[in-house]
């Protein structure tokens, strides 16, 4: 940015530090009345043998010693920060051009771009897709997006538990209980009622686990009926995800299950053992990173051909192979944490240098009210229930607010999604999060359907304008403090989109919306926007014009789906 520059200029001249250096300083303050960015300059206190607020001080008047470009109004020390107030006129003019002209404001075209895999979703065939899952989904789909705005070449990977002794439990278990009638009418709900079925029976009766357990080397044996078995579950299980994936707005490039490693893993087992990595122990294959701090990572039962992290390995190795990855992120709960680390570790140990460049991107659990979620005790709650309890609700307030609405079934829909993902991002990723229905969904608190809303009121504003919003020529016309304010807000979306990668946090997206969408608020409130003459009118069109666009943006990132009314 151009006022980047600009600043960075003045503060090395005025310092003496390389221009470079004083670019990565450039922060923004907290407050709206403390100028539009700040240096910090506490790092230097010690080498120049001043307190942070002298230092600040000294810096601030080299800076006014020089000639103030016009774009900057005043600089100012104040603590330990050179503070730089921007012209309002010149600031408005620049930022609303760049988002006028630019249909995607803040979008990077990196010359030479990374490829960046994000694994998200994952979820368990067999095991029902959970609230808890949406989670990896909405984090995990943000994170690609916004790296993908940000210019990287993103590929998507599904990595389906679709693998693993719980599938021989679920072969004992339709046989003895299921059919295919019940099966196909509702995939997950079936699987999962024959999953906690199997948990409950085999209490009674101990015989059912070894049975489970052959039915799954029968499975990976290649065993006819077994895999035919296996499909079955599999594929009504995928065209029922692929409904949910839609609805949610979510997409992958690869649905690359577990199983599909499972044809690498006796020479990858091979070569940890000739190469000494593994060693056997009790009838089982492991890894000792004991010494690592990481105890004893499990590769081979006995009678099994793989495991979790075993598979874990394979798909690591193959994923680099076929695509050389720059990054690899890995969006997965927190409470898989020794997992990962056990594989990064192990990946690096035999030589995959790259293992750094792999990440756990971990994330917190889910609570919903008092219930605890655990898919083995079968009081689970559905992600579909959530959002159809969510959309009764949005459609009640629909209702209530605005009874003439037309599509009221589909708005809901919108709005009840906003509200569940919104939520869902609310609190940095690693913070348990807990519902409330009635925080979601306000139309008034922090939520997905206050955004929504602002949205709309921005285009029902452009509706009244009645005729397209046009770029100005004379911005000496914004002096009002409201303006400013959402003019810098504007300003700061790329800053935040950067924060939001380095990050993985969608939160911090979800966060500047908030802000913007109150800069904005506070606008509306303080002016009135068709009111007054030509001149004004279409000035303050075009901020409610570019607010209008970079929400949009925002929530797309987001996943957040838009409304035209509501
Ligand atoms: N299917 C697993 C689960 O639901 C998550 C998979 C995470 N990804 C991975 N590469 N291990 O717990």
């Amino acid at each position: 940015m151009h006022y980047h520059n600009l600043i960075a200029d003045l503060f090395s001249n005025a310092s003496g530090l390389p221009l470079v250096d004083v670019f990565e300083l450039i922060e923004f303050p907290p407050q709206e009345d403390q100028g539009d960015r700040a240096i910090p300059v506490f790092r230097f206190s010690k080498e120049r043998k001043k307190s942070p607020q002298d230092l600040a001080k000294e810096w601030a008047a080299a800076i006014n010693s020089q000639k103030l470009p016009s774009e900057i109004s005043k600089v100012e020390a104040l603590g330990g920060y050179v503070n730089f107030y921007f012209d309002t006129p010149k600031f408005a003019q620049a930022i609303t051009k760049e988002i006028f002209n630019n249909k995607s404001f803040g979008k990077i075209d990196q010359h030479d771009p990374e490829t960046v895999i994000v694994e998200y979703s994952s979820p368990n065939i067999a095991k029902p897709f959970s609230i808890g899952h949406l989670r990896s989904t909405n984090i995990g789909a943000s994170i690609a997006r916004i790296m993908e705005y940000r210019g990287h070449n993103v590929i998507r990977i599904n990595h389906l538990g679709d693998w693993g002794t719980q599938f021989g439990k679920l072969i004992v278990a339709y046989k003895k209980w299921g059919n295919e009638a019940t099966l196909k009418n509702d995939p997950i709900q079936e699987l999962f009622k024959l999953y906690v079925k199997f948990h409950d029976e085999e209490g009674k009766d101990p015989s059912l686990s070894n049975q489970a357990r052959e039915a799954f080397t029968k499975l990976e044996q290649g065993d006819l009926e077994a895999k035919k078995l296996w499909d079955t579950f599999k594929q009504f299980t995928l065209d029922e995800l692929s409904t949910l994936y839609k609805r949610l707005g979510v997409k992958f490039d690869h649905y690359w299950g577990e199983s599909f490693y499972v044809e690498h893993m006796p020479k990858l087992l091979k070569l940890l053992e000739t190469e000494g990595f593994s060693k056997h122990s009790e009838g089982a294959t492991i890894v000792d990173l004991k010494e690592e701090g990481l105890g004893v990572a499990l590769l081979q039962k006995g009678d099994e051909s793989s495991l979790y992290l075993t598979r874990d390995l394979a798909a690591a190795i193959y994923r680099h192979e076929k695509f050389n990855f720059d990054q690899m992120i890995y969006v997965v709960g927190a409470e898989q944490r020794l997992h990962f680390q056990q594989l990064f570790k192990i990946l690096d140990m035999i030589g995959h240098t790259w293992s750094k460049n792999c990440e756990h991107v971990a994330f917190g659990s889910i609570s919903f009210g008092d219930e605890k979620m655990s898919t083995r005790k079968g009081n689970v709650v559905f992600l579909a229930d959530v959002l159809q309890k969510a959309k009764d609700e949005a459609l009640r307030i629909v209702n209530e607010k605005n009874s003439d609405l037309e599509n009221k079934e589909e708005a809901a829909e919108k709005i009840a999604l906003g509200a569940v993902l919104f939520a869902d991002i609310s609190a940095k990723r690693i913070k348990n999060v807990k519902f409330s229905w009635e925080e979601i969904l306000s139309f008034d608190g922090e939520t997905g359907p206050y955004l929504q809303y602002s949205l709309v009121r921005t285009k029902s504003l452009m509706n009244k304008f009645g005729k397209n919003v046009e770029m100005i020529s004379d911005f000496s016309i914004f002096k009002e403090k409201e303006e400013h304010n959402l003019v810098r807000a504007l300003s700061l979306f790329p800053i935040f989109l950067e924060r939001a990668e380095r990050e993985r946090e969608p939160f911090v997206v979800g966060q500047y919306l908030i802000n913007l969408t109150k800069s904005f608020n506070r606008f509306y409130n303080a002016h009135r926007i068709l009111d007054g003459d030509a001149a004004s009118i279409n000035a303050r069109m075009l901020l409610v014009k570019c607010t209008s666009d970079v929400l949009t943006q925002g929530l797309n990132l987001i996943g957040i789906p838009t409304l035209e009314r509501m």
